[in-house]
């Protein structure tokens, strides 16, 4: 009986991330010259560890504008500010980081299930995403209180 619960307690801690195993900042390579800066971003495992399935772009934004604010169960995510700056709250239901994307050889690796709020856009903003998947509204989850359910009962917190 004390093995089980032990066996249990071991099983939940191991299913628990830190938030520091859930996103990685990635420094591109600038392989410009006296014509100007160029920047690739390589998939699969080249320049970010995910085959890159889907582009999208944020501009426009005003700075007291709060975008995001979902978590995504599947979807892999690498942010780019390519202009300008904003920045980037990650969460997940313990931990909290809050980070500045600043700069254009900056990227921002976000693994599944990680909260996350965009915000304080720069009027020159331009926040390039990649993902790992095509879109999917029913992966998202848009409601924080839902998403902490979720991870509990991930963790085995809750009984289905
Ligand atoms: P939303 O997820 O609210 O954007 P953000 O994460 O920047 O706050 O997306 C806004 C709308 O665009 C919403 O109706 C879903 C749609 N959308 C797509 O159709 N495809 C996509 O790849 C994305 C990111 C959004």
């Amino acid at each position: 009986m004390i093995f089980e619960r032990l066996k249990q307690k071991k099983d939940r801690a191991e299913k628990i991330m830190d938030l520091e195993q859930q996103y990685k900042i990635i420094e591109f390579k600038d392989l410009g010259d006296e014509r100007g800066n160029l920047v690739v971003i390589e998939g699969d495992g080249r320049d970010i560890p995910f085959d890159i399935k889907r582009v999208f772009y944020i501009y426009g934004s005003d700075p007291q504008v709060i975008r995001g604010q979902h978590a995504n169960r599947e979807t892999e995510f690498l942010l780019v500010n390519v202009s300008g700056t904003s920045k980037v709250r990650i969460d997940n239901g313990r931990e909290s980081r809050i980070i500045a994307l600043n700069r254009p050889r900056m990227g921002l690796y976000l693994s599944p299930m990680v909260w996350k709020d965009m915000y304080e856009f720069s009027a020159d903003s331009v926040l390039l995403v990649l993902a790992n998947r095509h879109y999917d509204g029913a992966e998202y989850i848009r409601d924080y209180q839902d998403y902490l359910t979720e991870l509990r009962k991930a963790e085995g917190h809750i009984d289905e």
